[in-house]
């Protein structure tokens, strides 16, 4: 690999339109990455955005570009070992179920597996995380990541940008992920001072 790769995680929490958009954006800007969806991954970019598969998928964000999927069951894949020279690893959305497979160490996915991976190679986790209300279970094992360098990152857009409709929230959460993973966008908006937000 020349370039460091990014690691994307897409699991069934509901939010799959946070998952196109990020992918799109990676394809736009031409970020190397790959990418993991779970089966619930799948059945929510069914369920929420009417994707049937990845060709549909890739209709939607137009094109490959640099991204490679690999199957969530083969935990042999590239991403499963730490010898591969990864930036990190984004999982939007995050399930509670795979959160607390992650906090666990379980590695029954490769999704789990690439994120123990990333935990041990001290590289940056961001778990767009999506349930609410949250149980303790689900609080401690965001603690637990987050003791561990993990970036919890709840799927929870602001309003302080007057949004105008759904595409505006997703891209607010979206621009936050992308900043996370240090890739430069034009995706969203950035508050530079409240007169401005007030006036504009
Ligand atoms: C329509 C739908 C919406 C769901 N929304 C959420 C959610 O917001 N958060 C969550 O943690 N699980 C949610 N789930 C449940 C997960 O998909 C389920 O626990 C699954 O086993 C997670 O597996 P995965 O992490 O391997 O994708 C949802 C399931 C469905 C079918």
């Amino acid at each position: 690999m020349s370039e460091k790769r990014w690691i994307v995680g897409v699991t069934g929490a509901s939010g799959a339109p946070y998952a196109v958009r990020l992918l799109g954006a990676l394809v736009e800007l031409n970020v190397p990455a790959d990418v993991i969806v779970s089966a619930h991954g799948w059945r929510l970019f069914a369920h929420e955005t009417g994707i049937g598969g990845e060709q549909e998928l890739l209709q939607a964000i137009g094109g490959s570009g640099s991204l490679e999927f690999y199957d969530n069951g083969d935990r042999g894949a590239r991403p499963a070992s730490g010898s591969a020279p990864y930036k990190g690893l984004v999982i939007c959305p995050c399930s509670m179920g795979s959160l607390s497979g992650i906090a666990n160490g379980n590695s029954r996915s490769l999704i789990e597996r690439a994120s123990d991976v990333t935990l041990k190679e001290r590289r940056r986790l961001v778990a767009v995380v999506r349930e609410t209300p949250l149980s303790a279970i689900h609080l401690e094992n965001m603690l637990k990541l987050a003791r561990l360098g993990a970036v919890i990152m709840p799927a929870s857009p602001g309003f302080y940008h007057g949004p105008r409709d759904v595409g505006d929230l997703v891209d607010f959460v979206v621009a936050r992920v992308l900043d996370h993973m240090d890739v430069e966008h034009a995706i969203g908006y950035r508050w530079t001072g409240e007169e401005e937000a007030r006036d504009g």
